[in-house]
């Protein structure tokens, strides 16, 4: 592994591996790196020859000062997380280089606050759209600065972010590059919670509930095969709702989940569904966007 500073050195490193006609692997993070993100480069290092992970927390994606400021910078722990990674994948792993890049606010940005705006149509319409105005214009905004300086063969995304991945769809039909876009499955802790940088921020009692999640969403793909959507729908709404008055003695000092919408969609138009039949193309996913303990937890299922 390769700590990349400049944007420059990225530019060069990439134009001697295409002058080689190597294929290139992107991975964009934020950084404060678990094994959700770390999967996501395992499966770039085993599928290209070159890869590129950034770790670059992105203010313009930020619709709140204030997560922006909480958010979890562990750069140099990262980076020993991405060392000993291609140390462990070493013998199956197909790439002979791996770049991180890391550069600073301003070598990513060095016209200062970019002006380009994007939009997406009905996909963002919908869940995270509306609740964070701004924030896929943002995530656009430096993914294609980053596809522009790595200009991958594939790139890889996280499925647990789903809005976000219909998104990146939809920006590589606007500028039309030949990327092959790789959804990643959601990596889980053993109980269940798909892993977060925000769990961190959870307190004990609450990470031990935050499990529920998951476990109403399998319950939930269970009951899909007997009953309608919106009884669907209700039910995970209800279950995570009233956990703190079924289990009181699990919800100390005002414990409880308050989840902000639960939807199911269009697996690629992310459109609510009424019917199951209304999906039978590409398949139908469950979104929730949840809150414990004053973080905002995501998660996903497929039916
Ligand atoms: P970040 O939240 O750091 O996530 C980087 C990538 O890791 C995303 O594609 C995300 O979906 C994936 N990821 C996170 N948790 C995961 C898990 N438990 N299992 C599998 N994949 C997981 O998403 C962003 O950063 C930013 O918006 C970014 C795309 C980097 C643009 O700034």
């Amino acid at each position: 592994m390769k700590q990349i500073l400049k944007a420059a050195d990225i530019e060069s490193a990439v134009k001697e591996a295409k002058n080689q006609h190597l294929e290139i692997g992107l991975v964009p993070t934020m950084g404060a790196l678990h094994e959700g993100h770390l999967s996501l480069i395992e499966r770039a290092l085993k599928e290209n020859d070159l890869v590129v992970v950034s770790l670059f927390v992105n203010p313009i994606q930020f619709n709140n000062k204030e997560d922006l400021e909480k958010y979890p910078r562990t750069i140099e722990k990262d980076l020993e997380l991405v060392k000993s990674l291609e140390l462990r994948v070493k013998s199956d792993s197909k790439a002979k280089e791996l770049l991180a890049f890391t550069p600073t606010v301003e070598e990513m940005y060095p016209q200062g606050e970019p002006k380009e705006v994007y939009h997406f149509g009905p996909v963002e319409e919908v869940m995270e759209g509306p609740r964070r105005p701004g924030h896929f214009s943002g995530v656009a905004v430096v993914v294609r600065r980053l596809f522009d300086l790595a200009q991958p063969t594939r790139a890889y995304f996280g499925e647990k972010d789903y809005q976000q991945i219909a998104v990146i769809r939809n920006l590589l039909e606007q500028i039309k590059y030949p990327i092959e876009l790789v959804p990643c499955p959601i990596v889980r802790a053993d109980d269940g919670l798909a892993l977060s940088s925000r769990n961190m921020r959870l307190s004990p009692a609450a990470r031990a509930i935050a499990p529920t999640i998951n476990a109403t969403l399998e319950q939930a793909s269970e009951m899909a095969e007997y009953e309608e959507v919106d009884d669907v729908k209700e039910w995970v709404l209800d279950t995570l709702s009233s956990f703190h008055k079924v289990n009181p003695s699990l919800c100390p000092n005002g414990l409880k989940f308050e989840p902000e919408y639960f939807e199911i969609v269009d697996a690629i138009t992310l459109q609510p569904i009424a019917s199951w039949a209304d999906a039978e193309k590409n398949g139908a996913v469950g979104c929730i966007t949840v809150w414990l303990d004053g973080v905002r937890l995501i998660d996903i299922v497929k039916f």
